[in-house]
């Protein structure tokens, strides 16, 4: 979502916000800007569209204008308004002094504008921004201090954001502001920067201070204050950023997507690297802050998360039920959130998280957080608003994700999931049987087996090649596969723009199957297992309406031979632990299509990485 990027130094402001605005654009945007105070003028440059057609502007402006020390920079994600030039941010006053990009929503925007109007402001945009730029500048008309006019305006906003502010009659300052938004500030000698995510500062400094809700800072070339709400000046905390600028290297492969599909068998040997060390030990999880007491007293887990996270969530409802017996309910934040959730300090919730920056998860997790539940959070970034709100946090490392299509993610979410439930089965004395040895046995040849899949990919790229020009696409598959359908779907739908669906297969024959023709392929996942024969039945069913079968499975018989018209095998694996493998082939898949057709793979059109509004 809108990323923003901030700074003040002696460096030529252009270039380093141009440079950190492109280490967010997998953040999603559809237009960006620029504010740049030199010889006490705000030189504001907006474009729609990607990060060169606001380059391309610049390149035509004359030097005196853009050579300045401080500025900031945005590219916006559109919610209020089309993404026009007038809509980009930077937003400023009615006289063009004071500047301000914001990432969030400022949802009392329409009370706050005619008191504004009356006193004579006159709105350009359609934006919610743009209110906040004319209060804070008619805040600064009475204080003449741009520090005291954000806290005084900001008093007055509700909702989301995350700002920055100038003002040319102070080019020594740049002003931000946070509240339910992620901004950093970036620590440096002589110079400070400021953004929405690490990637953008992380060539120039390796220091930060992660402001927090509701407050303000001052940051100036050689100084940084942040004030609390009640604008007390509070002392600094200065945290190491947690990786190296290696980590945004594409190394070698064309897309962030490709590699990060195959950075995962390292991923999935990461993480179990001290926790899981021979099927015969006990899983080690020092990061689940409940007693075995408190964990025996579990009686119910919630999974809340969205998207990609909330596939991994229903995969681990199917392990926890079946290692621990507690009942688990899987919900989309978004659905959690405003009605009156049943749980208590008898509850285990688990949000989960890529980014931890969510804004209906993190709103989920306050809501559960006020029913005294347990709140234990799986996320990739331990740096994030929601890891700030764990009871327990369970940090995924799987390294920095950048394509906006989550591949390596997923996979360590599904290997924290089976650690969690497997840490409980044997701490509640639920399973001492030989399932939870056979899962840990096969977790540790999983990095292998997906090996075998990535080191030989022909086979996927012919398929995506061959059903690249279809419209519609069904996923089909029973039990802990389920949630592998609509993560293919999803990865499917979210590069390609394909219209793809995930259904049960057992749910095909109430309704889906209408739709099925020669024009409509169905991909199924089977494993040997309890549903293998029931879905292979729901194939033959679709075969019969002359859909396009592809099969992606384990175990192929004699007699099925001929059933699908493509098939990928994966290698053998017991169906409790299949989904993390089958998965890979399916982004495999979407990414050949994608690729195939052409698309944006790692900045597909609308998405945001980082969903940052409600
Ligand atoms: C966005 C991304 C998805 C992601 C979802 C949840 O929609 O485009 O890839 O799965 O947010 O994000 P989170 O960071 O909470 O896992």
């Amino acid at each position: 979502m809108c990323g923003i990027v901030g700074y003040i130094g002696k460096k030529r402001a252009v270039d380093v916000i141009l440079k950190g605005l492109s280490y967010l654009e997998y953040r999603g945007y559809d237009s960006a800007g620029i504010a740049l105070i030199s010889d006490n003028t705000a030189h504001i440059y907006k474009a729609p569209g990607k990060l060169s057609n606001l380059k391309e502007i610049l390149s035509l402006e004359k030097e005196e204008n853009i050579n300045a020390n401080i500025g900031i920079g945005h590219t916006r994600w559109a919610t209020h308004g089309l993404p026009t030039e007038i809509n980009a941010h930077p937003h400023h006053c009615n006289c063009g002094s004071l500047t301000i990009v914001h990432n969030g929503i400022i949802e009392n925007y329409k009370d706050l504008k005619p008191d504004l109007e009356k006193k004579g402001c006159k709105f350009l945009s359609q934006t919610d921004t743009e209110v906040a730029a004319h209060l804070i500048a008619h805040e600064f008309a009475d204080t003449k201090d741009l520090l005291k006019a954000v806290q005084n305006a900001v008093k007055k906003l509700k909702g989301a954001y995350a700002f920055c502010v100038t003002h040319k009659s102070m080019p020594d300052r740049i002003i931000a502001a946070r509240k339910n938004a992620p901004l950093i500030i970036g620590v440096g000698e002589g110079e400070n920067f400021i953004a929405s995510d690490i990637p953008a500062i992380i060539e120039y400094t390796k220091k930060a201070i992660y402001l927090s809700d509701n407050q303000v800072a001052e940051i100036k070339t050689d100084s940084i204050k942040i004030y609390d709400e009640n604008d007390n000046l509070i002392a600094n905390k200065v945290e190491n950023l947690p990786f190296e600028p290696i980590a945004l290297s594409k190394m070698g492969y064309k897309h962030f997507m490709l590699k990060e599909i195959h950075e995962q068998p390292d991923v999935v040997r990461n993480i179990l690297i001290d926790k899981i060390k021979s099927e015969d030990l006990a899983v080690v999880l020092d990061d689940v802050k409940l007693s075995k007491e408190e964990l025996t007293k579990i009686n119910r887990i919630q999974i809340i998360a969205c998207g990609t996270s909330l596939h991994a969530g229903l995969v681990g409802k199917y392990i926890f039920e079946e290692l621990t017996g507690i009942p688990v309910d899987v919900e989309a934040s978004s659905e959690y959130i405003y009605r009156n959730t049943i749980a208590d300090k008898n509850t285990l919730v688990i949000g989960i998280s890529q980014s931890g920056e969510t804004a209906d998860t993190i709103t989920a997790i306050k809501q559960a957080k006020e029913k005294n539940s347990h709140i234990l959070i799986i996320t990739n970034r331990k740096d994030s608003a929601m890891a700030r709100l764990a009871d327990s946090l369970l940090p995924i490392n799987a390294g920095i994700e950048v394509s906006v299509a989550a591949t390596k993610s997923y996979m360590a979410q599904l290997l924290s999931l089976y650690l969690l439930a497997i840490y409980t089965a044997e701490n509640i004395g639920a399973k001492e049987n030989n399932l939870v040895k056979e899962i840990k046995k096969e977790l540790l040849t999983l990095p292998s087996k997906l090996e075998t899949i990535l080191n030989d990919t022909k086979n996927i790229e012919n398929i995506a090649k061959k059903y690249s020009s279809f419209k519609n696409f069904i996923f089909i598959a029973r039990g802990i596969n389920y949630p592998t359908a609509l993560e293919g779907a999803l990865k499917l739908k979210e590069i390609s723009y394909i219209n793809a669906t995930g259904y049960p297969a057992g749910e095909l024959k109430h309704g889906p199957i209408a739709m099925l023709d020669e024009t409509m392929p169905v991909l199924a996942v089977l494993n040997k297992g309890i549903v293998y024969d029931k879905v292979l039945s729901n194939c033959e069913e679709a075969k019969a309406r002359q859909a396009k079968l592809i099969g992606v499975t384990n175990f192929i018989d004699e007699k099925h031979k001929n059933l699908f018209d493509d098939t990928v095998i994966i290698p053998e694996i017991p169906d409790i632990v299949s989904p993390a493998l089958n998965i890979v082939v399916l982004q495999l898949l979407a990414y050949h299509i994608s690729e195939y057709l052409g698309k944006d793979v790692d900045q597909p059109r609308n998405l945001a990485k980082s969903v940052t509004v409600e």
